[in-house]
């Protein structure tokens, strides 16, 4: 029997990338996972790779009534929820801040922060009616980035929304800890997924790996597997913080 045997887990941003490898991981510990993603065909497709305990699920989580709706149909198929991974995420191109557009600003404002604020919502909503068990009702773990915690120069919304992540996990592990819920956060260095090949020029790639130990970017996997432990009941007493996971590139 795995670790997550009889946990019910929801990843947003669960059809590729980081959201994949933590459904994975979770599915192979046990869990029933509910992947969550814009991508209805995504989302569907690791839901059949990984079998029988992972269940499709589409939704924008940029439109509050959508991520209601994401929340009762996990309850409604399973009765409850146990670990919710805020994870789905864009990026943008690199430009310097005076040339930004408002309407990139709200885009990425809305996807990488306002929807966290959603998911975290109505997740701890769902969580307050959940009976206590050994003085845990659920746990959430959000995306950051290094981004929220350092500047990434050309990119001002995305380090302003993954700062945001990391202030509304600190306000939901401080509102509700004492309610059993614990909300953490993990913030990935530069990471081998979909987004980093479609989003960064080759040439700004380069210039990060030579600031990477060894050269190196994370996999997903490296990611996730921080994520997974923040969620289960072995971090029982981690609440309201933010991990670093790049292999040491961004120590302060
Ligand atoms: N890859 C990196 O180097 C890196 C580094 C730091 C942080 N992150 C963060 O990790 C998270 C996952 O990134 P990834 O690299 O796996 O990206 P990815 O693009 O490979 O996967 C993101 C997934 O989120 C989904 N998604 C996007 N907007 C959505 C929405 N409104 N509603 C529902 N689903 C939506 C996409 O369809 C996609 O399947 C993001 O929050 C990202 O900002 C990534």
């Amino acid at each position: 029997m795995g670790t997550h045997h009889g946990k019910v887990a929801l990843v947003t941003g669960g059809a590729r990338g980081i959201g994949e490898a933590m459904a994975e991981m979770l599915v192979s510990g046990g869990a029933q996972v509910v992947v969550a993603d814009l991508s209805a065909s995504g989302a569907q497709e690791v839901s059949e790779r990984l079998g029988e305990n992972c269940f499709p699920l589409t939704v924008d989580v940029t439109d509050e009534s959508a991520v209601v709706e994401m929340v009762a149909q996990v309850v409604s198929r399973f009765g409850r929820l146990d670990y919710a991974f805020n994870n789905a995420g864009i990026s943008d191109a690199p430009q310097r801040l005076v040339d930004f557009e408002a309407a990139s600003w709200h885009r990425m404002i809305e996807a990488n922060l306002t929807s966290v604020f959603y998911c975290m919502k109505h997740e701890i909503k769902q969580f307050l009616t959940q009976d206590l068990r050994d003085d845990r009702r659920g746990a959430i773990v959000n995306t950051s980035s290094g981004a929220g915690v350092i500047a990434a120069p050309g990119q001002p919304h995305y380090t302003a929304a993954k700062h945001g992540v990391l202030g509304l996990t600190k306000v939901g592990a401080q509102e509700y800890g004492a309610e059993g819920v614990r909300v953490n956060a993990i913030c990935p260095g530069v990471t081998d997924t979909p987004m980093l090949n479609e989003s960064l020029p080759e040439e700004v790639l380069a210039q990060v790996l030579k600031t990477m130990p060894g050269g190196k970017i994370g996999r997903p996997a490296d990611v996730a597997a921080a994520a997974v432990w923040l969620c289960s009941d072995e971090a029982r007493w981690v609440n309201g913080q933010s991990l670093i996971i790049d292999g040491g590139g961004i120590v302060r």
